[in-house]
């Protein structure tokens, strides 16, 4: 049991981060650092757990689908159409852990959850 416990973590590590499944620190570099970095337009500064708190107690119940469907500045999914909802909710919890949140990877049954609540809000 072990030993196929052992193997399993090698084979997931050893998967390339393909399209799809980047991590939420990947996709945060790659998109949301833009914005996200040095709070252009205003927006949450990574690591700053200050303009971070209420948002880490809003929770991801809200902060996840605002980031699928976009919140005034910032446009959906950060503007990058091709990431997946999953990547998206990945970096939403990098960064709000990075901020003094304490939230678990999302699963896909949370994503899917999220996924309706983005599709019900109208971008204001
Ligand atoms: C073009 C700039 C820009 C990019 C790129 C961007 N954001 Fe944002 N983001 C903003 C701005 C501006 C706000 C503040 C919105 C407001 O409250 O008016 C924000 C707010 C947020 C919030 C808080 C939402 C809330 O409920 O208050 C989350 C979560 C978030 N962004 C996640 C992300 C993620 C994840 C990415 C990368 C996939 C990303 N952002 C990329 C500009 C950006």
């Amino acid at each position: 049991m072990r030993l196929l416990i052992a193997c399993l973590s090698t084979a997931l590590i050893a998967l390339p981060a393909s399209a799809g499944d980047r991590s939420g620190e990947e996709v945060f570099t790659n998109t949301c650092r833009e914005c996200h970095g040095d709070g252009k337009h205003n927006a949450p500064v990574f690591g700053n757990r200050q303009q971070w708190g209420k948002l880490v107690r809003e929770g991801l119940n809200d902060l996840v689908p605002a980031a699928l469907a976009g919140l005034r500045q910032m446009p959906p999914k950060g503007g990058n159409p091709e990431l997946s909802d999953m990547e998206v909710a990945r970096a939403v919890v990098y960064m709000a852990n990075a901020g003094g949140g304490r939230f678990a990877e999302p699963t896909s049954a949370d994503v899917q959850r999220w996924r309706k609540k983005a599709d019900a809000r109208r971008k204001p």
